[in-house]
């Protein structure tokens, strides 16, 4: 069985944060959750992840993904170490297990990079093999010395190097596959003599090379991957990379993106083909976005499920469904439970709450739409509040097929206003309007005629 363990429970003091550093999010979810994905994605049965600082946070984030936890003992006299991580989780190891080692901050590792490490070290027949990279820049990593045949002899954290040794370019991914019996062996004989007084994983390779066994390096070809997350200048390069592998995929499978560098996708959303993105745009949550549509500069849609041949331009859109051909905006915003119908015009400062908007309705204008549900074939005019609360509830107003608000008029919930009726421009509606009925509700006009003159106000 190949079983992972992920690191997790060091306390990113770097980051400056009151979070764990693994619960910090690119492209809207937590580093370690990529990790797992990638872990799950590839050849592993079971997952244990090693949590500490702000353990419990952590687990409650996880909660119910199949995912084991164990938690390693942290404080002032706690020992520490990648080592004594590792140790943590070895109750879910067997002799023959195949361990996978991952960190919970290096997001970017792939289920590719996964798969061809586990087949280097089956082939190799490897005690243990370590995910390796050649950097330019090297400082601050573990080294990897090899011996005049090139088998890798140990590893040498950064603060133990020598002048020499610093030169090495060749570094520990801190990425690594063991053989089940021989991580036991390995973890039984380190100690923490060295200049962090930690217990290093990385002691094992030479502990394992003494005793005879074959360790093996694979060298990854695209060293972006292993890039760790230590501070937000480090996130936000992950983030950047992150950004570009999910917006390459939708590029990739039909959608345009007029300039993916200010295109904000996150994780998990779904975008159909023909579907043309324009800068300054961020899509969020769980939301899907159908085939044909147009999303233009400044909007912002989160957890919404927007259908084919939609337009939006510069609006907000939160938990809502919009339906095929409609268009929204510029700068409406659809706050949660809004349900838009198909072919409906949503337009400029129209805000929506908890509503339903049958086929075909208008509301092209400056107007407030909340708790109502709303037939097909209405027109809403300019101006108009659905007045849903009277400072204590909140009230339902209904609108039937093709009825007809006047601009400027205030519906007063609970009302409905029932098909084919009218309200004139102006009105203030508190009770019912029957089918077909012109419900006007306001003062009458009244000229009065020269009245300027007889005030004499032209002296
Ligand atoms: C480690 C490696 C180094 C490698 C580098 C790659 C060791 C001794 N060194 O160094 O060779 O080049 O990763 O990024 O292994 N953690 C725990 N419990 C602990 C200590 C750490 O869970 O007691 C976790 C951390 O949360 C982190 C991971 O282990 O996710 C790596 O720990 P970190 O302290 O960042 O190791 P490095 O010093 O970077
Ligand atoms: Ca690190």
């Amino acid at each position: 069985m190949n079983i992972s363990i992920i690191l997790a429970a060091g306390e990113g003091t770097r980051m400056k944060s009151k979070l764990p550093k693994v619960l910090h999010k690119i492209c809207g979810k937590p580093i370690l959750e990529y990790v797992i994905n990638a872990s799950k994605s590839a050849d592993v049965q079971k997952n244990v992840v090693i949590v500490g600082h702000g353990g419990d946070k952590v687990t409650e984030y996880f909660k119910g993904k199949d995912i084991f936890f164990e938690n390693q003992p942290v404080g002032q006299d706690a020992p520490y170490g990648t080592g004594y991580a590792v140790m943590q989780g070895m109750g879910h190891i067997h002799d023959d297990s195949t361990v996978l080692v991952l960190c919970g901050d290096t997001p970017l590792i792939t289920k590719e990079t996964i798969d061809k490490l586990f087949d280097y070290h089956n082939k190799g027949g490897y005690g243990c093999t370590v995910l390796t990279a050649l950097l330019d820049d090297p400082m601050g990593y573990g080294r990897i010395i090899r011996d005049e045949i090139g088998n890798i002899s140990r590893i040498v954290e950064q603060k133990d190097t020598t002048d020499e040794e610093k030169q090495i370019n060749e570094i520990n991914s801190g990425i690594y596959c063991f053989n089940g019996k021989m991580l036991k062996y390995g973890l039984e004989n380190i100690d923490d003599n060295n200049a962090q007084g930690e217990f290093y994983l990385t002691d094992v390779i030479e502990i394992l090379k003494d005793e005879g066994y074959n360790v093996g390096a694979y060298i990854i070809k695209d060293p972006t991957e292993i890039h760790g997350i230590n501070n937000r200048v480090q996130l936000s390069f992950s983030e950047e990379i992150m950004r570009k592998r999910i917006n390459e995929e939708h590029m990739l499978n039909g959608v345009t993106m007029i300039d993916p560098d200010s295109t904000y996708i996150e994780e998990g959303v779904n975008i159909g083909c023909d579907t043309i993105i324009y800068p300054n745009t961020f899509i969020e949550g769980d939301t899907t976005i159908g085939s044909d549509c147009v999303i233009r500069s400044n909007s912002r849609i989160v957890n919404s499920k927007i259908d084919d041949n939609v337009v939006i331009e510069s609006s907000l859109i939160e938990d809502s469904i919009v339906e095929f051909g409609t268009t929204i905006g510029p700068n409406a915003h659809l706050r949660p439970k809004s349900i838009i119908g198909k072919n409906v015009k949503i337009g400029n400062f129209v805000e929506t709450k908890n509503s339903t908007l049958g086929d075909n309705s208008k509301a092209g204008h400056l107007a407030y739409i909340g708790d109502a549900e709303v037939g097909e074939n209405v027109n809403i005019g300019c101006g108009v509040i659905f007045v849903n609360y009277n400072g204590k509830d909140k009230q339902i107003t209904k609108v039937g097929n093709n009825a007809f608000i006047g601009s400027n008029s205030n519906l007063v919930a609970p009302v409905n206003i029932q098909d084919w009726a009218y309200v004139a421009a102006g009105s203030t509606i508190n009770k019912d309007v029957e089918e077909g009925a012109l419900s006007i509700a306001r003062a009458h006009q009244v000229n009065k005629l020269n009245w300027v003159e007889k005030k004499d106000l032209k002296k």
